[in-house]
């Protein structure tokens, strides 16, 4: 019912509820889905081979029938890919089965259901307080064959609605990375002349109307660093909702400027070092500690609101990278530790390994949904400690997370009143931690959120623990009431 009706407060006031309504996403957490590939609508399970990269089958009906298995998890938010009308025609890329060739703004993929069951996806999120979130890209078009005839596309459907067609042949040129084209030969991807006021009108009013019609939470900003950084105010004002842009940078100072003319970004700075640092026991967490504090430091809002995450569909999955599921469960645990919004992308729960795309978009039907899984589990326990600490502290989300770093191998973030403590010493590791200034009253019983095993405060509120096997421990008091009930 509160979602409900907060979705409902969006819709009447899109224009003042900018500010809101990245309040309302800090607290969430998001699980992100490549519709074509997380559930079938119906009984038939296909055979899908994401090397070949055509559609499988999945749709929105599939992932209604599949809420209580990402609900069940402790999430409130889904992140779905694009859903307008994309190309039909077999390439020699493949389909369209990922989304982001678009080809009619105002059509949808039918690959993945009708308006109907869009529809029927965000109510039926709404009805369980969950948040809808669509992936949008405004940045270009896209063409099924290299003369790059635009003439079917929709609305856009006459060459001067595009910039003239160049390559990116200088990342360090922003004129090109905005004006010029994506794609390749086979695919070009026409790049929208969003410096014509007209484009970006038609392209404000096509938000609006996206956001009003499937009664959407949020945006996940497709490619915005390909588009002028004034664009995208008035963008965010006719969404009426919290914007999330893709800034695919390992450069914090050409990313946080995005900060200021999007609600907000996906962490990739972050990304880069954090993968890095559990990837392997050589990992660097100094320059963990370090991309977290620039991102304190210098983004619009801190780091909150951004979007933290270790996979995506884009990116290779943590477990093409290492097998050690010390490492893995420490990466996981920094995703909900700290200031950013968790974001899980999915079948990252099921230990799925694929080495980036397309074989990192792997049908998760094989999987089963187990739900008796190791990570499941271990991302239930966050969710469900990150929402507690939430709900029982309200400067949860307003204070800053702070690191404490006293080894080469160890970590502790401290977000009243969760302690996180990491390692990457790996699964023969016995990490051993002693934190100040934590805050914590002293001769204080703290419990580890993941193993319930309960530990005090010694007389000035200091920690002092250690593991086995490398894993991590996420401490809070025992007074908080969540988390071991799970059990
Ligand atoms: C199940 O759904 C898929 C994808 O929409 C479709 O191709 C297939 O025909 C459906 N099967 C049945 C038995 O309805
Ligand atoms: C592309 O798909 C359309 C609609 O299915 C079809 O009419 C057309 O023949 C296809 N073109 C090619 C080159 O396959
Ligand atoms: C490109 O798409 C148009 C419109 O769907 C279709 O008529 C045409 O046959 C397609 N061409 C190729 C090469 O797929
Ligand atoms: C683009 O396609 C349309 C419709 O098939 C055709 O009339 C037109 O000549 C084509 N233009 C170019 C530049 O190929
Ligand atoms: C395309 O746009 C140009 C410039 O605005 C205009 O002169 C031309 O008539 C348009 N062509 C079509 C087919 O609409
Ligand atoms: C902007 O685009 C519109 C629609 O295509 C066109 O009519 C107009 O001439 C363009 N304006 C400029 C300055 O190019
Ligand atoms: C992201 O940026 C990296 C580094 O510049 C580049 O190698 C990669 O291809 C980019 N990926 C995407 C999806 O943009
Ligand atoms: C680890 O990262 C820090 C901070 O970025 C850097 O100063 C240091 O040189 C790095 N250490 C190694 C071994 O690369
Ligand atoms: C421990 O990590 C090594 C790689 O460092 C891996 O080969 C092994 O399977 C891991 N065992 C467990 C139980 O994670
Ligand atoms: C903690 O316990 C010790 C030993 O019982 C006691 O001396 C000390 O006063 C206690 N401190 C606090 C803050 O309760």
């Amino acid at each position: 019912m509160r979602v409900l009706s907060a979705a409902i407060l969006l819709q009447a006031s899109a224009l003042t509820a900018f500010a809101a309504t990245a309040e309302q996403w800090r607290s969430r957490s998001i699980y992100q889905i490549v519709t074509d590939r997380f559930a079938m609508p119906n009984a038939t399970l296909p055979d899908c081979d994401p090397e070949a990269r055509h559609y499988c089958g999945g749709g929105w009906q599939g992932i209604i029938n599949k809420l209580d298995y990402i609900q069940g998890m402790g999430f409130d938010a889904i992140w779905i890919s694009p859903v307008v009308e994309n190309t039909v025609n077999r390439t020699s890329e493949g389909d369209a089965y990922h989304g982001y060739w678009t080809n009619n703004f105002y059509g949808v993929n039918e690959n993945f259901g009708s308006t109907y069951d869009l529809k029927g996806l965000s109510s039926a999120l709404h009805a369980r307080e969950m948040y809808l979130m669509l992936d949008v890209n405004v940045n270009n078009m896209a063409s099924n064959s290299s003369v790059a005839n635009v003439s079917w596309l929709y609305p856009f459907m006459n060459q001067s609605n595009f910039h003239q067609r160049c390559t990116i042949n200088d990342p360090s040129d922003q004129k090109q990375v905005e004006q010029c084209w994506l794609g390749d030969a086979v695919v070009p991807l026409p790049d929208l002349n969003t410096e014509n006021s007209t484009i970006a009108d038609m392209l404000y009013t096509w938000v609006s109307d996206l956001v009003n019609t499937y009664n959407v939470d949020g945006l996940r900003v497709d490619k915005a660093k390909n588009i002028r950084k004034d664009f995208w105010p008035g963008f965010t004002k006719s969404a009426g909702v919290f914007t999330m842009g893709e800034v695919n940078s390992t450069d914090i100072s050409y990313a946080a400027p995005y900060t200021t003319v999007l609600d907000s970004i996906l962490d990739y700075p972050q990304y880069y070092v954090l993968r890095d640092a559990f990837a392997s026991k050589k990992g660097n967490l100094s320059a963990l500690v370090h991309a977290a504090q620039s991102s304190q430091a210098l983004y619009h809002s801190g780091a909150f609101s951004s979007g933290t995450f270790l996979e995506n569909h884009d990116m290779p999955r943590l477990q093409s990278l290492t097998k050690d599921q010390a490492l893995v469960q420490n990466a996981i645990a920094w995703i909900f530790a700290g200031d950013g919004i968790p974001i899980i992308y999915y079948g990252q729960e099921q230990g799925l390994s694929g080495a980036g795309d397309p074989s990192n978009r792997e049908p998760l039907w094989p999987t089963a949904y187990n739900t008796n899984k190791p990570l499941v589990s271990l991302i239930s326990s966050l969710n469900t400690a990150r929402k507690a600490a939430g709900f029982t502290s309200t400067s949860f989300h307003e204070n800053q997370m702070k690191m404490v770093q006293e080894s080469p191998s160890t970590l502790a973030v401290l977000k009243a009143p969760l302690l996180t403590l990491l390692s990457n010493g790996g699964n023969t590791s016995t990490p051993s931690w002693k934190v100040a200034d934590t805050g914590y009253a002293g001769n204080t019983t703290l419990v580890d959120v993941l193993t319930c095993d309960e530990i005090m405060t010694d007389g000035d509120g200091n920690v002092e623990t250690s593991t086995e096997g490398g894993m991590p421990r996420v401490r809070r008091l025992a007074t908080l009431c969540f988390g071991c009930a799970l059990h």
